[in-house]
């Protein structure tokens, strides 16, 4: 049997597994004891298919199982797609005890475990995460959704896997410009909540780029204990798990003014990032050493020029809201978030404007 780590995320009588290893799949792992009743359903894509379905369905013993590929994108993460699932289900008279398998990136894991939450009220999903991105983020920690027209993640509900299957092995397919924008959610757990982590990304760095599966299991591990310590903390984001959107604020706006797709979602936090350190006050040095590491995982540092009423209309703050709400994530210190309101608006305008 291939070596693997466990991590816990503590959620009471919710509470799951993390399994991490390489080679899991391909190497005998038992998914069975994780499915509770008779059936599942593989939810996938097209892409993903023909790489990894087989492997996951043979770590799946004496259960009726079926598979539904769906197509590739961002674009495809809607209700139509959540819908399709659905039908499946039915059709093929699933019952209350099934389990879902989303098996695929942060697209897949939403829409599937956003289906697994509204299917009879609600049945048990797993997660088998194939991007860096979902394996560090987001198939964990319960949030399932779809994008409405009106915006991003607007559709979904809180709905926690069974366990998170995280096969390192499955990042050898997976693109160079996947695997950067995935390290971003990585250095952002560095900075939000531990410092010798990120020094260690410091070190590292050239190991996680060449995917060297010891570096990138530290770094899987180190970031999921991260989020499954915050998760456990605060579940439905009633307070500190904000601390996990550093640098989305900015993000979400480059994103939203840029159209999406241009960036990845990874691109635009890793400028997000050193925008959000730049606002906290800290030290220069600590937001060069940030934005350094940023740079050294091939991210971007800097916004494309973006008007700044277009971003401050984006972050959902025009001027006559200014002076409103608005909370940013903030580091008081390099390796420690907090949310907050207490920011300079003359240095968010120079944040803002990089090329002025
Ligand atoms: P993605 O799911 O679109 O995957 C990126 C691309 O890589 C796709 O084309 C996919 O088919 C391909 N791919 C996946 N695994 C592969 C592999 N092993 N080998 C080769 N190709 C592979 O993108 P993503 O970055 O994984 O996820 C982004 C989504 O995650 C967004 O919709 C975002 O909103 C969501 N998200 C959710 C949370 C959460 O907490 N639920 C957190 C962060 C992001
Ligand atoms: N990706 C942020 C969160 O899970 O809360």
């Amino acid at each position: 049997m291939t070596e693997q780590q466990q991590i816990s995320v503590d959620l009471g009588d919710r509470s799951y597994p993390i399994v991490i290893g390489s080679g899991l799949l391909s190497g005998g792992f038992d998914l069975s004891p994780y499915i509770g009743g008779s059936t599942c359903l593989v939810v996938t894509n097209e892409t993903i298919a023909p790489l990894y379905q087989q492997a996951l369905i043979d770590s799946v013993h004496d259960r009726h199982i079926e598979t539904l590929a769906l197509p590739d994108g961002e674009q495809f993460k809607t209700l139509d797609t959540m819908v399709s699932i659905l039908d499946r289900l039915t059709s093929a008279g699933f019952s209350r005890d099934t389990t879902l398998i989303a098996l695929g990136g942060g697209v897949i894991g939403d829409i599937t475990g956003f289906a697994a939450a509204c299917y009879m009220r609600g049945v048990d999903f797993i997660q088998v995460p194939t991007t860096l991105l979902a394996q560090v983020d987001s198939s964990v920690g319960g949030k399932t959704g779809v994008n409405h027209a009106a915006g991003k993640n607007l559709v979904g509900a809180f709905h926690q896997p069974r366990m998170v299957l995280i096969d390192t092995n499955t990042l050898s397919t997976l693109p160079e410009r996947q695997l950067k924008a995935g390290l971003a959610e990585v250095i952002k757990y560095g900075a939000i909540a531990d410092l010798e982590f990120l020094a260690w990304l410091e070190d590292n760095m050239p190991a996680l780029l060449d995917k060297d599966p010891a570096a990138l299991a530290h770094a899987i591990r180190r970031s999921c204990e991260l989020k499954a310590e915050v998760v456990s903390d605060d579940e439905r984001e009633a307070g500190r798990r904000a601390i996990l959107n550093f640098g989305h604020t900015f993000g979400h706006a480059i994103e939203r003014c840029q159209g999406y797709g241009d960036w990845l979602h990874g691109e635009a936090v890793a400028a997000g990032m050193v925008m959000a350190a730049e606002l906290s006050g800290i030290p220069q040095g600590d937001v060069d050493r940030l934005r350094a590491l940023i740079k050294a995982a091939g991210l971007p540092v800097v916004s494309p020029k973006i008007d700044e009423d277009a971003m401050r209309n984006a972050m959902g703050m025009d001027k006559k809201v200014r002076s409103g709400q608005l909370r940013f994530v903030l580091l008081d210190s390099l390796g420690h978030a907090v949310v907050s309101s207490d920011y300079d608006d003359a240095v968010l305008s120079r944040v803002l404007s990089p090329a002025a």
